[in-house]
């Protein structure tokens, strides 16, 4: 049988299909002119060795803020050598530790083996203050402890912190001492309209396709969803998805029923099976399910009766996780009679997360 005959599927559909890889970064950012500036003109200092100002932005999935950011940090790399570039992924590195050592290998500090936390710090403290840096921590929320973030607000000098999250919440639970230390300012990045929604992608259509190798109606169709969803990433699955279906039933024309069946896909990609979660967060979200709409301490003490046995600040950090992987919803209500709380209601969708 000849299942990978190469010769039998002509020219492929993508002219650049590295271009819908989760990684990719594109050299244009449309639409964020405005954030952009903002992140800039926050950093600017830096330039002049002054201290930088620093930034919290937030905003909810696939809304370009990690796009944006890893943006500017190019190019201030290509401005100039006198400030260094620290961008980490806090999902990824989710301990001071972990962040301390990917901040060692950005410098070229290979003696990381055996070392404390502090000895990290004391290195990469010594390596900023000889000149200046701009250190963005992307999906800060994740990070377990604050330490790290006091250290920098308080004994790194020509600086610039940006710091990025879908949860706004987080910078108010934030301890007050490292709150007052960083004194950020807010940057919101709003969902992108539906013009606009069509604009980024029609963009990254025209660069990794042909021309013409997309029927108007199966474009429209993405573009619809992925405005629906409020989110780009979405929209980039379904082209990709879309398109390799196309490519199964050697066509050159991507229509309307490959979009029908990458629709179904993403459906089931979306809908995670609460099965899927582990243990802990499972039994969570059915102590959750069973009240729905109330608030998280009678969340927790309903928790608590039915044999759950963590400690309420892991329980909201569980919460917050839930939240992200958009199995729950959570509205904070603030000033009631009881004072500020949280209402927990049972979610729709999962975070499309990097495909
Ligand atoms: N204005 C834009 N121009 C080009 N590509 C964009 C733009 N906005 C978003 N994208 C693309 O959409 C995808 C999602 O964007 P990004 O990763 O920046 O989202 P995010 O806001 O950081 O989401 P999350 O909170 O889930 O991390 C990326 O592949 C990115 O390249
Ligand atoms: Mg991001």
């Amino acid at each position: 049988m000849a299942f990978f005959n190469s010769s039998s599927g002509g020219e492929s559909l993508f002219r650049n299909p590295i271009a819908l890889d989760y990684d990719y970064q594109p050299k244009l950012v449309k639409y964020r002119e405005a954030e952009m500036k903002q992140v800039a003109a926050a950093i600017r200092p830096l330039l002049q060795k002054r201290s930088g100002r620093n930034i919290f932005i937030y905003g909810p999935s696939g809304v370009g803020k990690t796009v944006a950011v890893r943006n500017l940090l190019q190019e201030l790399e290509q401005e100039t050598d006198e400030i260094i570039p620290f961008y980490i992924n806090c999902w990824k590195s989710d301990t001071s530790f972990k962040v301390l050592l990917q901040m060692c290998d950005a410098i070229g500090y290979r003696f990381t083996q055996n070392k404390r936390t502090e000895e990290l710090f004391d290195v990469v403290k010594k390596e900023i203050n000889k000149m200046a840096a701009v250190i963005v921590l992307d999906e800060v929320d994740k990070l377990e402890d604050a330490d790290l973030l006091y250290n920098i607000a308080e004994d790194v000098f020509n600086k610039s912190i940006v710091l990025i999250t879908n949860r706004k919440e987080w910078i108010t639970e934030l301890d007050g001492r490292v709150k007052s230390r960083l004194t950020a300012e807010m940057l919101e990045f709003r969902p992108y309209n539906l013009s606009e929604t069509r604009g980024v992608l029609q963009h990254r259509l025209e660069f990794v396709f042909a021309q013409g190798a997309w029927e108007a109606d199966a474009f429209e169709a993405v573009v619809q969803k992925a405005a629906s969803m409020q989110d780009i990433r979405a929209g980039l699955y379904l082209i990709k998805e879309a398109a390799n279906t196309t490519e199964e039933r050697n066509s050159g024309k991507v229509n309307a029923t490959d979009v029908a069946v990458a629709l179904r896909k993403l459906d089931e990609f979306s809908i995670k099976k609460s099965d899927d979660l582990e243990g802990e967060e499972r039994f969570i979200l059915n102590i959750v399910k069973k009240n729905n709409n109330r608030r998280i301490g009678d969340i927790y003490a309903a928790y608590k009766e039915a044999g759950g046995g963590i400690a309420y600040k892991t329980f909201q950090r569980r919460i917050a996780k839930l939240e992200d992987d958009r199995f729950i919803s959570t509205e904070k209500i603030t000033g009631g009679s009881e004072g500020s709380t949280t209402i927990i209601k049972v979610g729709q969708e999962k975070k499309l997360t990097e495909f």
